[in-house]
């Protein structure tokens, strides 16, 4: 069955955009996923269409109405899990990205300005995603990177190539760095042993390098595959500390 995406915008001409082209693409062409980009206007009423207005309790900035919102969201809703992207939601993780392909599809909510009436947001039960600590002008392009993110993931979208089994993230780890021909370029050679031949040796050389980039770059994800590899050790009486 196609995995059908939905995205409720005020830009819908931004989708599929990149997610037009290359893999993502080629499998949207195929059929083996599909987007409908949904214009929020066209729920709003009243001669000026308003889709936000003043925060109460005063402040910069508007907020998206949650009235306007729902329509939105009625107009599509169905067995599919309801997402919006803001940087006040939980950080996406490939975790979260592996769920939600492996499910019906997804409906994607593109905040606005100052944010969303958080009513609306609880009284669907939406899942509040964030595409990394930074702010940008709005969801729509995080939207388009959960998208690509779960479109990859979909059967028979990668091939064989690009197969996804060793990648950064899969293990918890990052991936090890790669090389291609010239051998040397620029007087810098390849690691020797992936010149050698040995599948073992080779193998034994990525691991510890995915270890190290991994320790150097990302001590919180360091910290997670040690907790998640290690067994812990129970201290008993009398044991040394
Ligand atoms: N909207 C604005 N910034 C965002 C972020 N970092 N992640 C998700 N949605 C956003």
């Amino acid at each position: 069955m196609t995995w059908r995406a939905t995205v409720l915008t005020l830009f819908p001409e931004m989708f599929p955009g990149p997610l037009g082209q290359s893999l993502a693409g080629r499998a949207l062409e195929q059929g083996s996923w599909s987007i409908e980009a949904r214009n929020i206007r066209d729920h709003a009423s009243g001669k000026h269409r308003n889709v936000d207005d003043a925060p109460f309790g005063g402040g910069a900035g508007m907020v998206m109405r949650a009235d306007v919102l729902e329509a939105a969201i009625a107009d599509c809703a169905d067995d599919r899990p309801l997402v919006v992207m803001t940087p006040r939601g939980r950080p996406l993780t490939q975790a979260v990205v592996a769920g939600l392909a492996d499910g019906p599809g997804v409906i994607v909510l593109c905040g606005r300005f100052e944010g969303i009436d958080q009513r609306v947001i609880e009284y669907r039960g939406m899942t509040e995603i964030s595409i990394g600590d930074y702010v940008l002008s709005g969801g729509e392009t995080a939207a388009l990177v959960l998208l690509d993110a779960c479109v990859r993931l979909l059967p028979g979208v990668m091939g064989a190539a690009e197969s996804g089994v060793e990648e950064s993230f899969a293990h918890g780890l990052l991936e090890y760095p790669h090389y291609t021909r010239p051998a040397d370029w620029c007087g810098r050679a390849v690691p020797d042993v992936l010149l050698s031949g040995n599948h073992e040796a080779i193998a034994t050389w990525r691991a510890r390098a995915a270890r190290e980039i991994t320790q150097e770059r990302r001590p919180d994800l360091w910290a997670a595959y040690l907790a998640q590899t290690q067994p812990t050790t129970i201290k008993t009486k009398g044991s040394a500390s």
